[in-house]
């Protein structure tokens, strides 16, 4: 199957770090079908030459392992071409559909790799150049939209553009592995699924900490925080792939039918709950690493004053039959204790307990980062007799050793899904503004209330508030357990 693949962006930081190189592994693997062709759109003039010799001096920033010898990286380089095109020129997007049509190719898929605020300008464009038949397929990367009302705006011009089926909404997070391994776990084996429920689960916790500061993205991050960054998309698609009932099919719609009956579900928030069930942290110096580290609003390109969150803590319940009165806890920030991202299925301790002095419920922990995997904690028996006392042991399964000729990152995989026409781990137009609806009173409240974010420590696990939203329910979050 011949494709193309263009990336508009494409000297942009995404395409780079991290496009670029899953296109690479994927050729390496062997895993890019052959007969493809990839395309970089940018504003500067420049040959395909010289846009190789860049992306080349780029990749030496590529994690060590994964970086290509000079040899690979040539080979690699041959399937790369440029093309320059200002996004608000009809004519740029023609010679886009010239270079497209020399080849014709079994598909096209457009990635935009750009700036959210320039998705129905380039959308339009396409539609307007005749660049929307079926072969062709649009990648939109997050985020999409700023708030329900931008959301509902893009999806409106996509929609006028190209067919739900050619949208391809990017969320990464449900490239991962481990994500995978969720619905192998649930819908795979008969082991989990019956205990998959209130009667036997206390609470879930999603944590996607991250141990790095904005780095030198303060602009945009001003602009975003992480409700937005990473609740309202990654977050919220983790919760939906752990709640949400057994689809019927392995379809893209069966699953994603059943995603957006959980965001439904979702207790609505309102100004009340927010001030009770919400906590934003935003951190000022500290250690990370063993560094003393600036605090948010030290780093490069963020005004001074700012009362963007880094950090958000929030309690919320699943209105259905499987889960009422089951707190999810989701929680995420920059500059905290570790990079962890890990979902904790928190079982009910057992309903009488013979062995005085010990109890321990079970738990399971789905590892996203910076290992994937899974733990199942257990009591054993340890000693025998007199002596026989219980202990905490744990299940572990590391992906990464036991698939280890398999293992494919998220961008390759969501990558090769969109050549492919995959749509299950994409995220339909539906599902993403459900999110939004979601996630909005709480951007509202905030706005109402001047008391601004919590601060913590960079190099911490957030404000002590975010442990007391657990402790409340008589929880503590995993790694206090
Ligand atoms: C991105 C966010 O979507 O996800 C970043 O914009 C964040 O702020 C990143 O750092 C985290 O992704 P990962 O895969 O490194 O956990």
């Amino acid at each position: 199957m011949s494709f193309d693949l263009v990336f508009f962006g494409g000297t942009g930081d995404l395409t780079w770090r991290k496009l670029m190189p899953a296109l690479f592994q994927a050729f390496r693997h062997g895993k890019l079908p052959a007969g493809g062709r990839i395309l970089a759109v940018a504003r500067d003039e420049q040959s395909d030459e010289k846009y190789r010799a860049w992306l080349k001096e780029r990749f030496q920033d590529v994690e060590g392992a994964k970086r290509p010898s000079d040899e690979e990286f040539a080979r690699f380089a041959e399937l790369v071409h440029y093309l320059r095109m200002d996004l608000s020129q009809p004519a740029d997007y023609a010679k886009l559909k010239t270079w497209l049509q020399a080849r014709n190719a079994d598909t096209a898929v457009l990635y935009l790799a750009t700036s959210p605020h320039l998705f129905p300008q380039i959308c339009e464009q396409l539609g307007a150049a005749g660049l929307n038949a079926p072969h062709i397929r649009v990648v939109l990367e997050k985020p999409l939209g700023h708030d329900l009302a931008s959301a509902q705006e893009i999806n409106r011009v996509v929609r006028s553009v190209f067919s739900e089926t050619q949208a391809f909404r990017i969320d990464h997070y449900l490239g991962k592995p481990s994500v995978q391994n969720l619905m192998a776990l649930r819908f795979g084996n008969v082991l989990f699924e019956p205990l998959w429920r209130r009667e036997s689960i206390a609470n879930i916790q999603i944590t996607l900490a991250e141990g790095i500061g904005v780095g030198t993205r303060g602009d945009f991050y001003n602009r975003t925080g992480a409700l937005r960054d990473m609740i309202q998309n990654h977050a919220l698609q983790l919760l939906t792939m752990v709640a949400m009932e057994p689809p019927s099919s392995h379809d893209a719609d069966a699953i994603r039918d059943e995603k957006l009956k959980v965001l439904k579900s979702l207790k609505p928030f309102t100004e009340e709950s927010v001030a009770r069930d919400v906590v934003r942290g935003q951190y000022r110096a500290g250690t990370a690493g063993g560094h003393s580290v600036p605090g948010y609003q030290q780093e490069q390109k963020v005004p001074a004053g700012s009362t963007c969150e880094t950090f958000v803590a929030l309690r919320t319940e699943i209105q259905n039959w499987r889960w009422a009165g089951v707190p999810f806890y989701l929680r995420t920030g920059k500059r905290l204790a570790a990079r962890d991202a890990q979902i904790v299925v928190n079982f009910r301790p057992t309903p009488h307990n013979i062995f005085p002095g010990v109890s321990q419920p079970n738990k399971l922990v789905i590892k996203l980062q910076p290992e994937d995997g899974l733990e199942l904690h257990l009591l054993a028996a340890k000693g025998t007799g007199q002596q026989e006392m219980l202990a905490p042991v744990s299940l572990d399964l590391d992906f990464d050793k036991a698939f280890a000729e398999n293992r494919v990152g998220a961008y390759e995989r969501l990558l090769l899904d969109a050549i492919a026409g995959r749509l299950n781990l994409f995220v339909r137009s539906d599902e993403q503004e459900q999110a939004w609806r979601w996630v909005e009173p709480i951007l509202q409240a905030w706005a109402k209330d001047t008391t601004g974010p919590r601060p913590y420590a960079a190099g911490t696990w957030g404000p002590a508030a975010a442990s007391a939203l657990v402790a409340r329910d008589g929880f503590a979050w995993s790694e206090e357990q």
